[in-house]
């Protein structure tokens, strides 16, 4: 089985019968994202796009893709939150630790935060390199990829002169903002980020699917395996449907006081795959006083620091354990003549068998310490897989966050700490905004 999810540690803690009262609700629920009647429908175009792929737009993709990795040794994706999650989830997962595939296009990331030593030491590192940028912002006016942009943009002005028009390559609404002007009036190329897919479900648009192909991954097959994911996940039963019957889950948990979801793996890899994770869940169910708060660790490296609390702590939290089944490349411990670590125990095991019972104790003893803890199962990390999972959990976190009354779409959080920036920064519109923080700030 490519996929499996088992709730059989959860049944201590919430049951059958408590579940069948949600049947109704998640049917209704599901019948609106399908065929959406209220506004909201204007951000559900992720349920389908990788059903209903654009042949021509994928083949732009590869295209475009193909000539950067051929001529290019560095592709600079600028973007924050839903505009490169996506995209280094799925690029980390399947990068080697340690080496890159020689000849492959390098993705770095930029505009993801706003520190001044980042950026001067990424012009640096790709002062020797060719370079290629692709400037991915929806809304356009984010302010960290926005500075970071102007920065770039003047380096590859001054390095390429006029050829820098054909090295940036913007992605962005398809009719407003900024970024879609400068494509218009610069004669940028440019890739759309369709108006109804938010940032943070917009790793199957070009968002995600861009970079990806520059950095040598099989997008297509990303694609199909969300496809399968989105067929599979198209029933309105919760129970023919692991993506609602994880949101129900985790909703009946946080009515219990289990308000933390700690994502785990025993992977490292997957690390990037739970910073989209958190982020998809965290700015979708984090309002209104609501909201399972996302963490998430790498065992066994994090059973060494926080592990302590997980088994005995506040009990609050409930686990999440995703388990890759089949590893494509392990190592075999041998014996050694005069044993002198006392391990020829663990002849001829290898380390993802000894990985995976790390996984079965831990899951047990997390369990008996009072932790509800929900397993995920895929089986083997490639694109396919992850494709799957990125979609599973897509189609969960809609659910999960109508299920507690939010709109799943929308931020309006975000807002605050952006307007006190711009407060600060003296941006017109914000005279009295300023005053009001600068005297709070002086106290
Ligand atoms: O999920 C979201 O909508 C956000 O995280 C955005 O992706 C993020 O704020 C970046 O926005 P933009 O692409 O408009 O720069």
């Amino acid at each position: 089985q490519a996929f499996s999810l088992n709730f059989s540690l959860l049944s201590k803690f919430i049951n059958e019968e408590e579940k069948n009262k949600y049947t109704n609700i998640i049917s209704l629920i599901h019948e609106e994202m399908h065929a959406p009647t209220s506004n909201d429908r204007d951000a559900l175009g992720w349920i389908e796009l990788a059903t209903k792929q654009d042949k021509e737009e994928i083949d732009r993709i590869l295209a475009v893709a193909n000539e950067i990795r051929s001529q290019s040794a560095v592709l600079i994706v600028i973007g924050i939150g839903g505009s490169y999650l996506g995209a280094k989830a799925v690029q980390d997962a399947l990068t080697p630790y340690f080496s890159k595939k020689s000849g492959e296009t390098e993705v770095i990331y930029a505009g993801q935060n706003m520190s001044g030593a980042y950026i001067n030491q990424l012009l640096q590192y790709v002062d020797d390199r060719e370079v290629y940028v692709n400037v991915i912002s929806k809304s356009g006016t984010t302010l960290e990829p926005a500075i970071s942009f102007r920065v770039i943009k003047s380096y590859m002005e001054k390095r390429y002169g006029e050829e820098m028009k054909n090295r940036i390559i913007l992605t962005t609404d398809p009719e407003n903002g900024l970024l879609r002007k400068l494509a218009l009036d610069g004669g940028y190329r440019s890739f759309e980020v369709p108006a109804d897919v938010g940032g943070r479900f917009s790793v199957l648009t070009p968002v995600g699917l861009f970079p990806l192909a520059v950095g040598g991954i099989d997008i297509q097959a990303l694609l199909d395996g969300a496809k399968q994911a989105t067929n599979d996940l198209m029933f309105s039963n919760y129970k023919e449907n692991e993506a609602y019957e994880y949101a129900l889950s985790r909703y009946l948990l946080e009515k219990k006081g289990y308000i933390i979801e700690i994502m785990a793996s025993f992977e490292p890899s997957l690390r990037n795959v739970f910073e989209w994770w958190k982020q998809l869940f965290g700015e979708s169910e984090g309002k209104d006083e609501k909201g399972i708060f996302p963490v998430s660790v790498t065992y066994t490296t994090d059973l060494h620091s926080i592990g302590q609390y997980i088994q005995a702590g506040k009990r609050q939290i409930f686990e999440t354990i995703l388990h890759v089944r089949n590893q494509q490349e392990d190592c075999t411990i041998q014996s050694v003549e005069n044993n002198f670590d006392q391990l020829n125990f663990l002849e001829d095991k290898t380390f993802h068998d000894i990985n995976t019972i790390a996984k079965n104790s831990s899951i047990l003893a997390h369990y008996d310490g009072g932790v509800p803890v929900i397993q995920v199962e895929i089986d083997k990390l490639d694109e396919y897989h992850l494709g799957y999972l990125l979609y599973f959990f897509e189609k969960a976190c809609a659910m999960s966050a109508y299920l507690s009354g939010v709109n799943p779409f929308d931020q309006p959080g975000v807002e605050s700490y952006k307007n006190n920036i711009f407060a600060l920064l003296n941006k017109p519109g914000y005279e009295s905004l300023k005053d009001e923080l600068e005297e709070r700030l002086s106290e």
